[in-house]
C-alpha cells in the first residue's frame, strides 16, 4: 500500500509568534508546491505560534498543515495552564503529538496519559502522532522491542482499526535525539516494521495504512537514506526544523 509521506516539524520551545509568522513564509518560498502535494508537510509550533500560523497558512493558502506538542485530555475545567483538544481544532490544528519522550521522560507523563490524550485527539477529529522509543540503557539491555511495545499497546489500547489506520506513530529512540547520532537506515525500519507488525496484530490489515515516522537527529543529509525503509512514510525533526531551508531540504529529499 503507497502511504503519503509526513514531514513534521517540531520545534519544542523555540520561536515566538513573529518568528513562526518568518519561518512560514520562508518555507513557503522555498519549497515548490508539488512537494508539498506529495507529502504532509506539517509544523508543530508552541501554543502561542498557533493562531499565527494559522491565519498566515490560511491568508496565503500555504500547503502546509498546522500540529500541537501537547494536549490536555479533558476539554475544560479547573486544570490551570493546560490546552484542550477543542481549544486546537478551533484553530484548525490537524496534528497533535501526543507522548513525545521529553514530555515522558521530564514531565513524567505515563502511558495511561498518554493514552487518554490519544482518544481526546481523537474526539477532536485531528490525528495522534504518537511517539515511542528507547533509551540507550533499553537498547544494550536488549530490551528496545519490549519498550516500544509496551508503548504500543498502552497508547493503541482501544482504538478501532479505522483509528489506527489514520494515526502517526514517530518511532524516536532517546539517544539519536539532539544528540546529533542518527539511527542507522537499518535501525530505523528494523524499530518501524517492528511497529507495523505489532500494529497488525492487533488491527489487522488497518496497519498497513498507519503512518511511520522515524525522528532523531533527522537532517537534510540524512533524509533520502532513512525513508528508503519500506516501513519509514516520513520525519520527525526537532533540530534541523528550526532553519526554514534545512527543513525544506528535508522535504524535498523526502519526496
Ligand atoms: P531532533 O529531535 O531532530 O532534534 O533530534 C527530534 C524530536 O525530538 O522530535
Amino acid at each position: 500500500m503507497s502511504r503519503k509521506p509526513i514531514l513534521a516539524a517540531n520545534w519544542k520551545l523555540h520561536k515566538t509568534h513573529a518568528d513562526a509568522l518568518q519561518f512560514a513564509q520562508k518555507l513557503h518560498y522555498t519549497l515548490e508546491r508539488d512537494d508539498c502535494e506529495r507529502a504532509d508537510v506539517v509544523i508543530c509550533g508552541p501554543f502561542t505560534t498557533l493562531r499565527t500560523l494559522q491565519t498566515v497558512i490560511q491568508s496565503d493558502r500555504m500547503p502546509f498543515h498546522l500540529g500541537a506538542q501537547n494536549v490536555y485530555w479533558e476539554d475544560k475545567g479547573a486544570y490551570t495552564g493546560e490546552i484542550s483538544a477543542p481549544m486546537l481544532a478551533a484553530l484548525d490544528v490537524e496534528y497533535v503529538i501526543v507522548g513525545h519522550s521529553e514530555r515522558r521522560e521530564i514531565f513524567g507523563e505515563t502511558d495511561e496519559w498518554v493514552r487518554r490524550k490519544v482518544d481526546a485527539v481523537l474526539a477532536g477529529d485531528m490525528t495522534p502522532i504518537l511517539c515511542v522509543g528507547e533509551t540507550e540503557a533499553e537498547r544494550e539491555a536488549g530490551d528496545k522491542d519490549a519498550k516500544v511495545s509496551r508503548q504500543i499497546s498502552a497508547g493503541t489500547e482501544g482504538l478501532t482499526p479505522e483509528q489506527v489506520g489514520g494515526l502517526v506513530v514517530a518511532y524516536e529512540p532517546i539517544w539519536a535525539i539532539g544528540t546529533g547520532r542518527t539511527a542507522t537506515p537499518e535501525d530505523a525500519q528494523e524499530m518501524c516494521g517492528l511497529i507495523r507488525g505489532l500494529l497488525r496484530e492487533r488491527f489487522g490489515d488497518a496497519a498497513d495504512a498507519t503512518r511511520i515516522q522515524y525522528g532523531g537527529s533527522v537532517k537534510p543529509g540524512n533524509t533520502e537514506a532513512l525513508m528508503a525503509g519500506a516501513d519509514v512514510d516520513g520525519c520527525l525533526v526537532g533540530g534541523a526544523s528550526l532553519d526554514p531551508e534545512d527543513f525544506a531540504a528535508i522535504v524535498r529529499n523526502a519526496v
